[in-house]
């Protein structure tokens, strides 16, 4: 497996490109399927999760077009024209469900399309249990018989969806976007209540409107949506990534550098911002342009809960926590989303960090230096925290398993380098 080894202690300066979010890009994909008019989406991040789901749905027979191919940290993502009028199966099978969570969002439109679909059930993963009861409860109100079998979910709606109020019992994105999805060609209209409205759930929504849906309510917690017959071809153009884009606002200012992010938006990140902010770090926005240094003063700590957007993203909740680990003073992080999120803790211990847990609350003491050493990564977001850690630690360090890392974040190293990081991937022999 490759591995990345970095050098800290350089403050980060220069520009960089903020690519295509990755998840806004999974559920538009998926969208595809409802329709068999193609969908051209446009500013797709080159990442593996990206090629996954590619993968998912040529499985289904979807015909994939590519039509610009992105080949270096500047390059303007990648134009893929999606075509579902050939569909030829229903069933995506375990061995590339197991890969990506999100593979669970070809449920809805599957069976809204064709009245059914096989779904291999996703299992949990290193951050928590993750079912996906409320993506089936909301089929079922929709109208589909649903059954466990071996493993997969077996959903049957022969006489198609209907329309139905369903109302989330706790906020869930995917789950949102999958009746969302689902509720586009329902018969009738489907309320949706104590919605997910991430900016991610706005743009699959605008989509499926250039589409040809009728949606009421994007951006609340309401969605209704009246279900239409017929779906249009479209082209889309996918927002940026707002984790990308925070993660390397933490870059710039765990480094106490200097650094410009374009095609970024303070918007999508309200509270992560003005947390962000009130540790001591400067974000300027002008002309789709984020800049990012930090106050004299320096780093300081500050508490922090993760919550639904608008609240403080969890995907975030790692990246924070390696910057919060050089801040002045304590800070303390309620992971709120998530019960087992916290794997970067121990790896953040052995680079010198003073962080303590109990239960979902990690309190963290400022350290003057993190020091260098061999870490190992467990998933997409703690991955990343290891690497902002390591920039600003002494000496070379070794981060392990950074498959994670290929999963979301597009040209990595290339981009760290070119803001002057010593980084270097070395490849599994
Ligand atoms: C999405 C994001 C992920 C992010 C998460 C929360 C994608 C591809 N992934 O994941 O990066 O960390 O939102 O912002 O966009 N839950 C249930 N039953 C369900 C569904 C969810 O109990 O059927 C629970 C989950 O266990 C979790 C909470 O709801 O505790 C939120 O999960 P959810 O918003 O659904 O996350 P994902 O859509 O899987």
């Amino acid at each position: 497996m490759d591995k990345l080894c970095i050098i800290g202690g350089i403050p980060l300066k220069g520009e960089i490109s903020i690519s295509g979010a990755k998840n806004a890009s999974l559920p538009l994909m998926v969208a595809s399927l409802l329709s068999d008019k193609p969908l051209t989406l446009e500013n797709l991040p080159h990442v593996e999760d990206i090629l996954s789901m590619a993968n998912l749905l040529a499985t289904l027979g979807v015909k994939l077009t590519m039509e610009g191919c992105g080949t270096s940290q500047n390059a303007q993502g990648k134009v893929i024209t999606f075509d579902a009028s050939t569909l030829s199966s229903r069933k995506a099978p375990y061995d590339l469900v197991r890969k990506m969570r999100a593979s669970i969002l070809v449920l809805g439109p599957l069976l809204a399309r064709t009245g059914y679909a096989k779904v291999s059930l996703p299992g949990g993963c290193a951050i928590g249990a993750r079912p996906v009861n409320l993506h089936l409860k909301a089929m079922e109100k929709l109208g589909a018989e649903i059954e466990i079998e071996q493993g997969y979910v077996i959903a049957k709606a022969p006489k198609g969806l209907r329309g139905a109020n369903i109302e989330f019992p706790v906020v869930t994105v995917g789950g949102t976007e999958n009746a969302l999805m689902a509720a586009v060609l329902a018969k009738g209209t489907t309320c949706l209540t104590n919605a997910a409205r991430e900016p991610e759930i706005i743009d699959l929504a605008n989509c499926l409107v250039s589409m040809g849906a009728k949606i009421q309510g994007i951006g609340t917690t309401k969605l209704v949506v009246e279900g239409v017959e017929t779906l249009f071809p479209a082209t889309h153009r996918v927002i940026p990534d707002r984790i990308e884009t925070g993660t390397y606002m933490i870059a710039g200012a765990i480094t106490g550098g200097s650094i410009t992010l374009r095609n970024a938006r303070l918007d999508t990140l309200p509270a992560f911002v003005k947390k962000l902010r009130e540790a001591g770090v400067i974000l300027i926005e002008e002309e789709g342009k984020i800049h990012v240094s930090v106050e004299e003063e320096g780093l300081r700590g500050v508490d922090i809960t993760t919550a639904p957007h608008p609240g403080f993203p969890t995907d975030l909740q790692a990246q924070t926590m390696a910057l919060l680990c050089t801040a002045k003073g304590k800070s303390s992080i309620i992971e709120a989303i998530f019960e087992n999120r916290f794997m970067h803790v121990p790896e953040l211990i052995r680079m010198g960090a003073n962080i303590s847990l109990n239960g979902n609350t990690a309190s963290i003491k400022g350290v003057n230096r993190l020091h260098s050493a061999e870490v190992m990564a467990t998933d997409l977001r703690a991955s990343v925290s290891l690497v902002l850690a390591a920039l600003v630690a002494d000496g070379k360090t070794t981060v392990n398993r950074i498959y994670h890392l290929d999963r979301g974040y597009e040209y990595v190293e290339a981009k760290l380098r070119s803001l002057g990081a010593q980084i270097e991937r070395l490849k599994d022999a």
